[in-house]
Formats: C-alpha cells, structure tokens, sequence
C-alpha cells in the first residue's frame, strides 16, 4: 500500500433516492434519515476523547463515538485535524451514519483499510454490500478509487471524478464471488490507471447485470479492462468468474496510447466465457500516435461490435485483436477544469487537499448537497 493521503467528500446520506438506474432492483441508500438518526443521539468524537490537533491518535475515540451511535444515531468528526494512527473497523452498526467534517490524516504505516466499515452499510471507497448508493465523490490517491468486491448487489455509483488515482473497478474477484446489479454512472477519469476494471485470476461464481455509463476519460493508461488473467492476482481455484450481462454504454475521450494499451480489452476466462458484454456508443481516440488496438478473449455479446463475438455456443478462443486507424466519429468530449495538472509530490508526500468541487461530473450538480 502506498502512503498517500485520500480526500474523499462524504456527503449526505438521504433517506429518499431520486434517481435510479435500469438495472438497479430496489432503491439505494439508508433507509433510516439523517435527520430521525440525529434525533436518536449524535456521538461526537471529541466526547470521546478526540483531540483536534493533528497528532493525538483517534482510533479508541472513533470505536467509542462508533459504539455509543451504532444501534441508531450519528457520529461526528468535527472539523478539525485528526490523526489516525491505529485502524478501526466499525462493524455490526444499524441505522447510523458517519457525518466527516474533519480532516483525517493517516498517522500509521499499517496496510489495509484505514476506516473499515461492515456489516451495518455506508458510502466507501471499497464497497461490498447490499443496497449502497455512492456519489459525488472525488479522489486523488495513487491507489483504487470506487472498488465493487463480492458479495454485492444492488449498488448504484455515481458523478464520480477520479482527478488522478487508480481508477474504479471490480475486484479482485476470487472464489465463489457474487455481484449482481451495479451500476456506475456519470463517471470521469483522469490521469488514471483506468477507467474501469474488472479483475480476476481463476476463482469461481458469478458476476451480473452490470451497467457503466457514461464514462468521460482523459489521459489513463487503460479504459475499458476486463482482466480475467490478471497477473498482480495469484491464481485462484476454479474455471473463472461467470461475467453475465455487462452493458458498457456512452463512453468517449481519449486514452494516454491506444497503440500500447487499447481501450477495449475484454479477456474472459476459458473456463467461463463471458456472455451479454455490450457495448454501444463507446468513441475513444489515442493522445499518442495514430492508431489503437481492440483486444478480445472468450467474450461474447448479444450486439457486436469491436472484437466480441456473437454466437449462442461460447466455447473458448484466444485472444483476438484488432486495430483501428481512423478515429471514431464523436470522441471528442470535454475534460473537467479542476483536473490536476502535473504530479509533483511523490509516493511519501502529503497531497495537498483541495477546496470541494461544485460539480463531480461535466454539467451536473451534485446530488445532494453536503450533510443536509
Ligand atoms: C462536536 O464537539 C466539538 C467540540 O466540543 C464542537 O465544537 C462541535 O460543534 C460538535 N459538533 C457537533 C455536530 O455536535
Ligand atoms: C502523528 O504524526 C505526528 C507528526 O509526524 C507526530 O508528532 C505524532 O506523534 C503522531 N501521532 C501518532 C499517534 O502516531
Ligand atoms: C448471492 O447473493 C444474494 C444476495 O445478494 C443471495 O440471495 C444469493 O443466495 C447468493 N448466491 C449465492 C450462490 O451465494
Ligand atoms: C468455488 O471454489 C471453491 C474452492 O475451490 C469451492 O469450495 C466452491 O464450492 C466453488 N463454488 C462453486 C459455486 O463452484
Ligand atoms: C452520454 O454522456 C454524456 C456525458 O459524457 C452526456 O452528456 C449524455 O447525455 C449521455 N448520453 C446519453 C444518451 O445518456
Ligand atoms: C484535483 O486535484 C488537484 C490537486 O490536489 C486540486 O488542485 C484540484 O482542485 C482537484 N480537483 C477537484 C475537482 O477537486
């Protein structure tokens, strides 16, 4: 784990969702409102014995403020400085939520999660559960951004602005995964890794009814990468993960150099090829060069088009590519104003952390404005 300092905007948990996607089954987000867990109690962690000063290890008041609000309530980071130097996992919580004002710094070399919420449900930057809505967030970290990881279902990410990190994605996937209806929409990257990635290596289980729409990307390495032979992943037992109903819809930008790293790479297991990858309205051009490469193994798909296959059998090929030399008419897309321009720090600096955007996604506003 590299040591980078991650600012992410939690922002209000609403108790009604206005907006929903086709392959979302029920409605996302807390079922209890902020305003009826604050009328229950609110545990500031300064109660608790958090000191505002930037040093002072949080971890034993933030499980204290945790346990006091876990069956009902709010806990409060105040504004302020906060150091975390010992990582806290908040689990068994019910109707609670996590209002952050403050700033916390990671004061600690341990790898793993800083804040590790579970069983109980609430916004994240990895995120396994039932029924979550995440949204208007921003990250600059050299690490992964919105991950997806099994089990999972019914999980709605969107107005996401990925200004320099990792990249979203799903996985790594491994035994008996179970992921079904997540979508990811109003998503745009910059100076990434990718723009999406599914990955695994072996494993078992099953992956459905995805949607990732409306994808802006701008200088990443990949964009679209579904990796069923990712090599950073030690081979898990098993013929692969079943990758059913992917729909990857209204994609545009540019990739860093489409002749290195093509921005359609879709590689299924053998084992388990993968059936429903559509992909409609997808325009990516390269920065770099003049030409780009599509790249396709055991995939198939109900509407062709790059490298996929249409066929009802879904016996296994190799990998296929092809190569485009002529730009896709409508690539072009805009790119946010507040992308970070340069790196200048390195791995063990501090990023600096930016004023809140006004908007996480070209046009819109976000969604909710902050803990209402
Ligand atoms: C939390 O406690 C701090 C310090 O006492 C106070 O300044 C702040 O207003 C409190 N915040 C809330 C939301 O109660
Ligand atoms: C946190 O870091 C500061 C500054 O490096 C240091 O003075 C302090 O002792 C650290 N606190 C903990 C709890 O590690
Ligand atoms: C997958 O998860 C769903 C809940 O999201 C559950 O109902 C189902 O039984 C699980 N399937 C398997 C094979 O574990
Ligand atoms: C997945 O693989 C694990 C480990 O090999 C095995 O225990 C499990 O039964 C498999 N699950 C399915 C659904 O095949
Ligand atoms: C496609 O995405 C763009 C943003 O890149 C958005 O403005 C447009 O409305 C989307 N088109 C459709 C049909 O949703
Ligand atoms: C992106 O990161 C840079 C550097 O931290 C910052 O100046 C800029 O405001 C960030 N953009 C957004 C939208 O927060």
């Amino acid at each position: 784990m590299l040591l980078a300092s991650l600012w992410l905007a939690l922002w209000a948990l609403p108790a009604l969702v206005a907006s929903q996607s086709a392959d979302i089954i029920t409605s996302v987000g807390p079922k209890t409102s902020i305003a009826a867990k604050r009328a229950i109690r609110t545990c500031n962690i300064t109660s608790y014995g958090a000191v505002a000063d930037g040093k002072t290890d949080i971890s034993t008041a933030l499980k204290a403020a945790f346990n006091a609000c876990k069956s009902g309530g709010v806990v409060v980071i105040p504004n302020g400085n906060y150091a975390l130097a010992n990582w806290v996992t908040l689990s068994g919580g019910n109707a609670w939520a996590l209002q952050l004002d403050g700033i916390i710094y990671r004061n600690g070399t341990a790898g793993g999660n800083m804040i590790f919420i579970e069983h109980g449900g609430l916004d994240g930057i990895d995120v396994w559960s039932t029924n979550i809505w995440i949204h208007d967030i921003m990250v600059t970290n050299k690490d992964e951004y919105v991950t997806v990881k099994s089990p999972a279902r019914n999980i709605l990410v969107e107005q996401i602005y990925c200004n320099w990190s990792g990249g979203c994605a799903m996985g790594s996937l491994g035994s008996d995964t179970n992921i079904s209806a997540v979508t990811y929409k109003d998503v745009y990257t910059w100076s990434s890794n990718q723009m999406y990635m599914i990955k695994s290596n072996g494993g078992n289980g099953t992956v459905s009814d995805v949607v990732l729409e409306n994808f802006i990307g701008h200088g990443n390495a990949y964009s679209l990468n579904i990796d069923q032979y990712w090599s950073s992943e030690s081979t898990v037992a098993g013929n692969g993960v079943q990758l059913s109903s992917i729909k990857i819809n209204n994609w545009t930008g540019t990739e860093a150099n489409g002749a290195q790293r093509g921005p359609v790479r879709v590689i299924c297991a053998d084992g388990a090829p993968c059936t429903g990858v559509d992909i409609k309205d997808f325009a990516m051009w390269t920065e770099t060069g003049n030409g780009q490469w599509y790249a396709c193994r055991s995939a198939y798909t109900d509407s062709p088009s790059f490298c996929l296959k249409d066929s009802s059998d879904h016996v296994s090929y190799s990998a296929t590519t092809s190569t485009a030399t002529v730009a896709p008419t409508g690539y072009q897309a805009p790119k946010m104003s507040a992308d970070l321009a340069t790196l200048t720090w390195g791995t063990t600096a501090i990023i600096p952390i930016p004023a809140i955007p006004t908007s996480f996604f070209l046009g819109t506003s976000p969604l909710k404005p902050l803990a209402d």
